[in-house]
């Protein structure tokens, strides 16, 4: 089967690795793809989210299957227009993308299906929405609607910063239209876990649970950015809290799907908070995360090829996935970001780092110029280390990360750090 996988990042090197092991793969292309995705596929010079280009070139390659790894195309409607041209696609279409492109649809939808979420409120007036905030005094989450490249989010101790907040995203329109609406949000405590799974619309089979770090510095301070290392599995879910966030959340989640009418045929991932109260939804993607990706392929076992054309063709397995060990991703991000990320610093090391057992180097923000890697983004590249549990994975993926060097990398220190220790963190 000759497969065309969508994007350019971190999380598409990891697909396109683990999608090149297939034995039911005939060639594998990507569009626009990335000079490290292009060790696995053939780049193809078509726009991420230009329906008609990629479906010319599907039928000009005889391409029978297409992963889409990054938002913006299904949010776009890529899916569907593919779907149309009667191309398998893995990744759901434009109306059930909203759980990911619109908050307050997704809050709706969970209210509407009694999914457990935190209390909110949606404003399109700034004049209310500043109202409001005296609706939430245990502190606020204020979040624009609309795709903010996970950065529209602003978690907020006073009322003084929820009203900046409001100030910034709806005013000053920080995210531009994706804050002409907010959802305001009670603030929840809790550890975080992000679980994500196979969905055929029928089924939801789930990889390990893993924890993201989003803030950029050790002990999770500084500021929010698209993550900065991950554990896998993720102690922070027990297999009895596992089997509890199914029945409370996936459960009432493919209901309301199936009720809405919306198919979902795709990868699920449902952002979760462990609170006192029980298991919280956060937010709904609907792809892959990134990096939690990085972490999480190296540990399946089996073929995610025939994964992702059994859930396209509405047809996945009984499961449950089987998957081996622990990961523990760290990213090496340029100087400056999140805010203004330096690029085009020669990186060194990688083939050491590549080199060592149980590590995978996945590039996200990287170029190729006459055989010399070089940064080319915010986050750089993230290096995996798979372990029997989460201590070895930590001192595997460290050890690598030493090994790489560019001017001014930041990385954090402590992924996997508290839950390396034994016992349950609090
Ligand atoms: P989201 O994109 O909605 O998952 O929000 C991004 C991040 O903001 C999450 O990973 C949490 O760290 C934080 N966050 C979102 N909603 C809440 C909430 N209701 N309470 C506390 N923190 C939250
Ligand atoms: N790691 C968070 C995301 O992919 O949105």
């Amino acid at each position: 089967m000759n497969v065309l996988l969508i994007g350019a990042g971190g999380r598409e090197h990891a697909l396109a690795w683990k999608l090149s092991q297939s034995p039911s793969l005939g060639k594998l292309y990507a569009a626009p793809g990335s000079d490290a995705v292009a060790q696995h596929a053939e780049r193809l010079a078509a726009g991420a989210a230009d329906a008609p280009a990629l479906a010319a070139l599907c039928r000009e390659k005889g391409i029978s299957l297409v992963v889409i790894g990054p938002e913006d195309p299904l949010a776009a409607g890529v899916a569907d227009a593919l779907r149309a041209a009667g191309i398998a696609v893995f990744g759901p279409g434009q109306a059930a993308a909203r759980l990911e492109s619109s908050k307050a649809f997704a809050k709706e939808f969970m209210g509407r299906h009694r999914v457990p979420t935190a209390r909110w409120q949606t404003h399109t007036d700034h004049a209310k929405a500043r109202a409001a905030l005296s609706d939430f005094s245990g502190g606020v989450v204020v979040k624009a609607d609309g795709l903010a490249a996970g950065k529209g989010v602003r978690v907020c101790a006073n009322r003084a910063e929820a009203e900046a907040a409001l100030d910034d995203i709806m005013l000053k329109r920080a995210h531009g239209s994706a804050g002409a609406s907010v959802v305001l949000e009670e603030l929840l405590e809790g550890p975080e876990v992000s679980l994500l799974g196979f969905c055929d619309g029928e089924r939801f089979l789930p990889l390990a649970p893993a924890s993201d770090h989003k803030r950029l510095l050790d002990g999770d301070e500084g500021p929010n950015t698209g993550g900065m290392g991950v554990i896998a599995p993720t102690p922070h879910l027990t297999a009895e809290e596992l089997a509890d966030v199914e029945k409370k959340v996936v459960g009432p989640v493919l209901r309301g799907l199936r009720k809405d009418g919306l198919e979902y045929r795709g990868l699920l991932y449902i952002g979760l908070m462990m609170t006192p109260k029980g298991p919280r939804v956060l937010e709904f993607n609907c792809r892959f995360g990134d990096p939690e990706t990085q972490a999480l392929l190296p540990l399946l076992d089996g073929d995610l090829l025939s994964l992702c054309a059994a859930a396209a063709d509405g047809k996945l397995p009984e499961g449950p996935l089987a998957w081996h060990g622990a990961a523990v991703t760290v990213v090496l991000a340029s100087e400056g970001y999140p805010a203004l990320p330096a690029i085009g610093r020669q990186i060194t090391g990688l083939a050491e780092a590549a080199a060592r057992p149980g590590v995978l180097v996945f590039h996200a923000g990287t170029t190729r110029e006459e055989g010399v890697w070089k940064t080319a983004g915010g986050r750089v590249l993230a290096v995996t280390g798979v372990g029997k549990d989460l201590a070895e994975a930590r001192q595997r993926s460290y050890a690598a990360a030493d090994l790489i060097q560019f001017e001014g990398v930041q990385l954090r220190r402590d992924i996997g750090k508290v839950a390396a220790r034994p016992g349950r963190p609090a």
